[in-house]
């Protein structure tokens, strides 16, 4: 019997927000099979589906990083996937991998698309290879090590700082020695930031007088600047930036969302502050993955990183609300659709 494959393809280019029934479409396909496997694939099905903030750059016919997603083409995504049937040495039927299967339940994948579990060492829980031992985690450290390198005694300020990435780059400068300061959209996530994850100080940036509470936690000024957010923040950074900071420039989320993004008034303290800012894309470092996840999964288990994720639950059909909502800032930690319970039997296709 032909099982059905649900995805979620793009119908229309958002201007500015994402419009959910308008932006997206769901489709109804039959189920790849076993039996349409070639050398070097698997057939997968997906369990959880990422969802992340580049996405809604990905909609927008524009040069970047990675071609925009096509109208009608299956929305981009990663996804932690349960194989089903295998022609590939790299993963057996039952085996979890990560890998781009786009907004769908069931893919096939070429060795490439996607990466076995025995990628990520000292991998307890299969949902990190999409967080800590992920994208997120990678990035977080790219960034962190690579480009922020924080020493023992700096003021890093991390922006985001209770998504996915930030939560992990702020925990990182802590591990360096760093005095830690982050920025987040709600009083709860800035008690996560302190009384679990050891972050020195949090500040919501609603509050009213946030551009104060940040002067009085940077005293000595802003070594290090990692960004996730852009925007105003980036701008009330610049303005407390110590002579010769480092600016990690990993995401700008507050711009994604208009079709009129707004540059920083204070783009001269780069100059008088002589200022290194750098961006980056972790796709660009994919030969550090082996060393971040080694130095990751050993910090996760001797407690000195910690996580968590938000689960959406309800299938493809929440992803694009979902996505919506990761702008809006709902979820705390790495935010994920849970396509199917990886505790039912794994489907016959
Ligand atoms: N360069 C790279 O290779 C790379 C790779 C991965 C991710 N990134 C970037 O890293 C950033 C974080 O990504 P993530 O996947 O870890 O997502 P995330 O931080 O888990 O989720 C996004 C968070 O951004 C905050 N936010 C939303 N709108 C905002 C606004 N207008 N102003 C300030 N904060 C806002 C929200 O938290 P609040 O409640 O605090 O507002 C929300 O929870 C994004 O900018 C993303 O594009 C870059």
């Amino acid at each position: 019997m032909t099982v059905n494959n649900l995805s979620i393809v793009l119908a229309e280019r958002p201007t500015d927000d994402i419009v959910p029934g308008t932006t997206f479409a769901q489709k109804i396909t039959p189920a790849p099979t076993p039996a349409d496997l070639k050398d070097g694939e698997i057939l997968v099905e997906a369990l959880y589906l990422s969802l992340d903030p580049a996405m809604r750059g990905w909609l927008q016919d524009t040069r970047s990083y990675l071609p925009p997603v096509q109208i009608g083409e299956v929305m981009r995504g990663a996804s932690i996937c349960r194989v089903l049937a295998s022609k590939s040495k790299q993963a057996a039927a039952g085996d979890f991998v990560c890998g781009f299967t786009g907004w769908t339940q069931y893919a096939i994948l070429r060795e490439g698309s996607f990466e076995p579990s025995s990628n990520y060492p000292g991998l307890r829980d299969p949902k990190d290879m999409l967080s800590v031992l992920g994208m997120t985690g990678i990035t977080a450290w790219v960034g962190m090590t690579k480009i922020g390198e924080p020493k023992a005694g700096e003021t890093v300020v991390v922006s985001g700082a209770a998504g996915a990435t930030g939560s992990v780059a702020g925990q990182i400068a802590k591990l360096k020695g760093a005095r830690v300061v982050g920025l987040a959209g709600s009083d709860a996530k800035c008690k996560w930031l302190v009384e679990e994850l050891g972050f020195d100080v949090a500040i919501n940036y609603k509050d009213a007088d946030f551009k104060q509470k940040l002067a009085e936690a940077t005293p000595n000024y802003i070594d290090v600047y990692f960004d996730n957010v852009g925007g105003e923040i980036l701008n009330a950074c610049l303005a407390r930036a110590k002579e010769h900071a480092r600016f990690v420039m990993c995401g700008g989320i507050s711009q994604y969302n208009t079709s009129k993004p707004q540059g920083p008034s204070n783009i001269t303290k780069i100059i008088t502050m002589r200022i290194k800012m750098q961006g980056f894309i972790v796709f660009d470092h994919i030969k550090d993955y082996p060393k971040a996840r080694q130095e990751l999964s050993q910090w996760m288990a001797e407690g000195k990183i910690k996580k968590t994720e938000h689960i959406l639950k309800g299938g493809l059909q929440v992803a694009e609300q979902g996505l919506v909502g990761l702008y809006k800032g709902t979820n705390t930690g790495k935010l994920l659709v849970e396509v199917k319970n990886p505790d039912e039997p794994p489907s016959k296709l």
